[in-house]
């Protein structure tokens, strides 16, 4: 519950536009930058003088030679029960996680996962995070909560596995906080109506990511951990979902290891 809490009232923001030198010279690309936490990077990012690629891969590998940050941050939230991608996978899994999954981490630098767990992840995901056989078709859970905590619990199986398997990138994932975007579109009207105090401005959610990326306190092997609204560490992750960021030989259950190689073996465009 402190999580929850935590994500709903978090202390004032104190890792802002304020505390970024000059970015003059650094190459960033925001996923998802054309909305809502997304933009809002993107404009803090552009003006001590980053330059930012919001989508262009095609641009950004004809003339970059360098990438300090890959923001991971589009994605989807709480999609109608049995809602699959063009490829059958289900649908917060295939674009929150197998789709970021073929960008692969070739920044020199630093990858960031902005695609962050929240609070919900706890309360209603599986345990453990995730579950396989909730990922074949004809079993996804009829649960749109529960299916969008599993991919979130993905993204930091991902994150923390980055991070482990790549020697020279730095991988984390943050919980961007509770916030005021089109992400909330799919919720229930009431739902809506009873958060709607509690949403905090996308700007918010930005300064979150800042921290993940720019501040000096996130470090190479800090992918395990989660960051929490508006920069800091999260101190009572749940035992289960931490449990799978480990291998069995280290006393987890290896589930976060298992699920990158699923991701990474997945053909792009089948199911097999
Ligand atoms: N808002 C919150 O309270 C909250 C809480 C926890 C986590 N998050 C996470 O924060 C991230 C940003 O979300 P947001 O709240 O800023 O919502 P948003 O305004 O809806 O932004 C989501 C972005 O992701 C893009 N996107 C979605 N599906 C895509 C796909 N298949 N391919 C390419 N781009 C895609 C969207 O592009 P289009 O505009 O073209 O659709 C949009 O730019 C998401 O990962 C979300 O899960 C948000």
């Amino acid at each position: 519950m402190g999580n929850v809490w935590g994500q709903l009232f978090p202390p004032e923001p104190h890792f802002t536009e304020k505390e970024i030198p000059s970015l003059e010279g650094g190459v960033f690309i925001v996923t998802g930058g054309n909305s809502g936490v997304g933009l809002e990077i993107v404009k803090i990012l552009y003006a001590p003088g980053g330059t930012v690629y919001m989508a262009a891969v095609d641009a950004f590998l004809a003339q970059e030679s360098r990438l300090d940050v890959l923001f991971n941050n589009a994605g989807i939230t709480r999609q109608p029960a049995g809602s699959a991608t063009k490829q059958g996978h289900e649908m917060h899994m295939g674009t929150n996680c197998l789709g970021p999954r073929l960008l692969s981490p070739r920044p020199r630098t630093a990858y960031a996962s902005s695609l962050p767990p929240s609070g919900i992840v706890d309360l209603t995901g599986p345990p453990g995070g995730l579950s396989f056989e909730e990922l074949k078709p004809g079993h996804f859970h009829s649960d749109m909560n529960r299916n969008y905590s599993a991919s979130k619990a993905g993204n930091w199986f991902l994150a923390s596995e980055f991070d482990k398997r790549t020697p020279d990138v730095v991988s984390v994932v943050q919980s961007p906080g509770t916030l005021k975007t089109k992400g909330w579109d799919g919720t229930p009207k009431l739902v809506r109506i009873i958060m709607a105090p509690l949403l905090y401005p996308p700007k918010f959610g930005a300064y979150t990511g800042l921290w993940a990326c720019l501040s000096a306190e996130v470090k190479k092997g800090d992918g395990q951990k989660l960051i929490n609204p508006w920069g800091r560490w999260h101190e009572t992750p749940k035992k289960e979902v931490v449990a799978s960021l480990s291998t069995k030989e280290a006393g987890g259950t290896g589930l976060a290891a298992e699920f990158f190689d699923f991701c990474t073996s997945r053909p792009r465009n089948t199911l097999d």
